[in-house]
């Protein structure tokens, strides 16, 4: 087991709701350390090309719509299997598919609105993480 960093993203749907402090202390609590946060609102070119490998997909239009519709909290992760045990805190994709206790069990509205992204992979969340922060941004 390596300490690792992976990329969440808490979408507009939960920062609507006010459930940062939520989210955040449900991270916590599985053991990730938020070594780097920031609330932005991305512009349509941010979330067009943040989820380019969906681009051909028939929810991509949707995605990027949702995305751009509020504030987002960016923010890298920091612990022992980060990007799995985020994915593991986060639940699955579909909330109703999503195990009883997990973020997007307990918040998430829809498929789309699903209060939070996590990186798929350790190569994804260097990418991903790299198109939001510098090093000097992230403090472990
Ligand atoms: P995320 O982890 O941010 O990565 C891609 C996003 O696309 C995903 O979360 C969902 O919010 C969204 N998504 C995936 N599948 C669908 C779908 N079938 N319909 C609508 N949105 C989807």
């Amino acid at each position: 087991m390596a300490t690792e960093r992976t990329l969440s993203i808490i979408k507009p749907d939960a920062t609507r709701r006010n459930l940062t402090g939520r989210i955040n202390a449900a991270l916590e609590d599985a053991g990730l350390r938020i070594v780097a946060q920031r609330r932005t609102r991305l512009t349509q070119a941010q979330a067009e090309a943040f989820y380019a490998v969906h681009r051909e997909r028939p929810f991509f239009r949707g995605l990027v719509e949702f995305m751009t519709s509020g504030p987002v909290v960016v923010q890298v992760l920091e612990g022992e299997s980060a990007v799995a045990k985020n994915r593991e805190v986060m639940g699955a994709t579909d909330p109703k598919k999503a195990a009883a206790g997990t973020i997007r069990a307990q918040f998430a509205e829809d498929i789309e609105a699903n209060s939070v992204h996590g990186s798929d992979s350790p190569e994804n969340a260097a990418i991903e993480i790299g198109f939001f922060f510098g090093q000097v941004d992230i403090v472990g």
